[in-house]
């Protein structure tokens, strides 16, 4: 069977989206699925291109097991034909996907990871920690680990 290809997106690569490649990749692994699984991420920016993930998103995570190594890289439209999935922060990055999908079959690719919170969840989106204090990130990680399972279980 092919592997489902997801990439992640939000605005640095820093921060949101290499900590969510992790969170699925933990999950993936959890479930014995790695060999049905391709995972990545990228940044609508390529400000912070090469470089790992934000210091202290890379705390916040190895408090909870996920060691995030994932080196930044800016999203382009040849990722589109690639992925499978391709899976927003925010309306922000949402908006950037759609106007750089090369196709009406690849805009159908980008989904928002709020469409996977649980019912009832008081954010519509994936904040950005950047210019947030401890309680942002450990907020990114309680919603990337709720949306995560809840992308997975839609796949499996
Ligand atoms: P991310 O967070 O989009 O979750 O990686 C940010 C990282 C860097 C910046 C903004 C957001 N920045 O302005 O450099």
């Amino acid at each position: 069977m092919d592997k489902t290809k997801i990439l992640f997106v939000c605005l640095g690569n820093i921060c949101r989206s290499p900590a969510a490649e992790e969170v699925m990749r933990s999950l993936v692994a959890e479930r014995g699925l790695d060999a049905m699984f391709e995972l990545d991420s990228a940044g609508i920016s390529g400000y912070h291109s090469g470089e790992l993930p934000d210091k202290r998103m890379r705390v916040h995570a190895l408090r909870r097991g996920y060691g995030l190594t994932h080196r930044s890289r800016q999203v382009s439209a040849v990722d589109f034909p690639d992925f499978d999935l391709i899976i927003g922060m925010d309306a922000a990055n949402l908006s950037a996907l759609r106007g750089m999908a090369p196709s009406v079959e690849d805009a159908r690719k980008i989904h928002a990871m709020a469409e996977y919170f649980p019912e009832g969840c008081a954010y519509d989106h994936v904040p950005d920690p950047y210019y947030e204090g401890a309680e942002g990130f450990e907020l990114v990680l309680d919603l990337l680990e709720d949306s995560c399972r809840r992308l997975l279980d839609s796949l499996s």
